[in-house]
């Protein structure tokens, strides 16, 4: 058996201990090399039948009814995520909204909080919504974004965020993983700078929730957001969350003033006054239907436990950049990620000047799912939960097959993946 052969991956797929796990989601294709868990998680047997069992016996039996249980589910999705994925003590996650409007709430929160305390940090760099969230609250509250640059493999630094600190800071809001090269920042230690100026630290989870350990509580985050179609396996459009730390769930204002966020929604001539604890950041009506997805996907990796999950995709993305190097850097294509295993989350990132055509082509022509970020980028990542070794070397194989025949050139390139 040589080093990088199909082989090779079929071992070390019977050696994993957790390798049973493709087998709880629903592959109908057995060809499919689907490496985009970190852009849509694939869907879980046991969330396909619970959400049956909610339309059939919940909303098909209960009717209006169903709301005296339906009502309790943010809070209580958010406690099962909060607690088994977060690090957060209970009280502390609700799973409502995107992380477009719960961004948005927190950061108008955040920076109405303290008249002397007029700037929000960002990232340059950032994904776009919270790039856009942060400028447009900076224009509808008449505060300004001061703008960090991270390093496009590396990050941010602990010291790009101190020089842009100061007294006139209210938030600095980052990711926690990057979504494009994956580099993991170090929470703990921005924080540590934030809080000794007095301002609040917003993460943003999107690429970590479900895949690398989080401890909101030990960490002293004050906000974070997250979504849950990604590593949470949730599906298309499943609510996000967010998390406020409880010591702050009494001076921050919730900026959309919706029925939900009051004591008693059904009082409904009283003038708004919102509730004391975390549902003050609720809205309007949630989404059942995507509350029970994200509760019964999350229920699945919280029995299997978020280090074991870090392992495996460890050791599945590991093994994709071992392969990447050995047989996809000959063809052109550079590695943007960290070269270090623990400074990377779920995700690599591969430059090469074709990437939006490859990517069309290993679609459309290879049966391979990754995702490209233009202008000149592949992402792909081997989900905790769903994706195998042997997936992982077929992704290799097949992008080295495509790219080096040029089989790839003259496909149309369409707008998702
Ligand atoms: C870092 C990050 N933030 C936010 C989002 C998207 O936000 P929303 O769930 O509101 O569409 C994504 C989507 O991929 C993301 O990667």
């Amino acid at each position: 058996m040589t080093e990088h052969s199909r082989d090779d991956a079929v071992a070390r797929d019977a050696a994993d201990p957790l390798g049973h796990l493709p087998s709880l989601f629903v592959r109908d294709d057995p060809d499919l090399v689907y490496l985009d868990g970190n852009s849509l998680g694939m869907l879980p047997h046991r969330t396909r039948e619970r959400l049956a069992d909610v339309v059939t016996r919940e909303w098909g039996g209960e009717g209006v009814r169903g709301w005296h249980h339906w009502f309790e589910l943010p809070a209580q999705v958010g406690d099962r995520l909060g607690t088994g994925l977060l690090g957060a003590a209970a009280g502390q996650v609700l799973v409502t909204d995107s992380i477009t409007v719960n961004l948005f709430k927190l950061v108008t929160a955040a920076v109405t909080r303290d008249a002397a305390r007029t700037v929000i940090v960002s990232d340059q760099r950032s994904f776009p919504t919270d790039r856009y969230v942060v400028e447009g609250v900076a224009d509808a509250v008449g505060a300004s974004v001061r703008w960090v640059e991270s390093d496009p493999v590396d990050g941010v630094s602990v010291d790009q965020v101190r020089s842009a600190l100061g007294g006139d800071v209210a938030v600095v809001a980052l990711q926690h993983v990057d979504y494009r090269s994956g580099v993991i920042a170090d929470v703990r230690a921005v924080n540590d700078v934030v809080h000794a100026a007095g301002a609040l630290a917003l993460w943003d989870l999107a690429h970590s929730a479900g895949s690398v350990p989080v401890e909101l509580d030990a960490w002293q985050v004050d906000l974070a957001v997250g979504c849950t179609y990604k590593y949470l396996n949730a599906g298309p459009g499943a609510p996000g969350f967010l998390f406020v730390r409880r010591g702050l769930q009494g001076q921050l204002g919730n900026p959309i003033r919706g029925w939900w966020a009051q004591p008693e929604p059904f009082e409904m001539d009283a003038p708004f006054a919102p509730a004391a604890d975390l549902s003050r950041f609720l809205t309007g009506t949630q989404s059942v239907l995507g509350m029970s997805a994200v509760d019964e996907s999350a229920a699945m990796l919280v029995e299997v436990g978020i280090d074991a999950l870090r392992r495996r995709s460890q050791q599945l993305v590991g093994y994709l950049v071992e392969l990447a190097l050995a047989r996809l850097q000959p063809l052109g294509f550079t590695l943007r990620s960290p070269a270090d295993a623990e400074r990377r989350g779920g995700h690599i990132v591969l430059a090469h000047p074709d990437a939006a055509t490859i990517g069309a082509a290993l679609v459309q022509k290879a049966n391979v799912v990754p995702d490209v970020r233009p202008p000149d980028l592949i992402r792909l990542s081997p989900a905790p939960s769903s994706s195998s070794f042997v997936e992982v070397w077929e992704g290799v194989d097949r992008i080295a097959a495509l790219v080096a025949s040029g089989g790839y050139r003259g496909t149309a390139v369409r707008r998702v993946t």
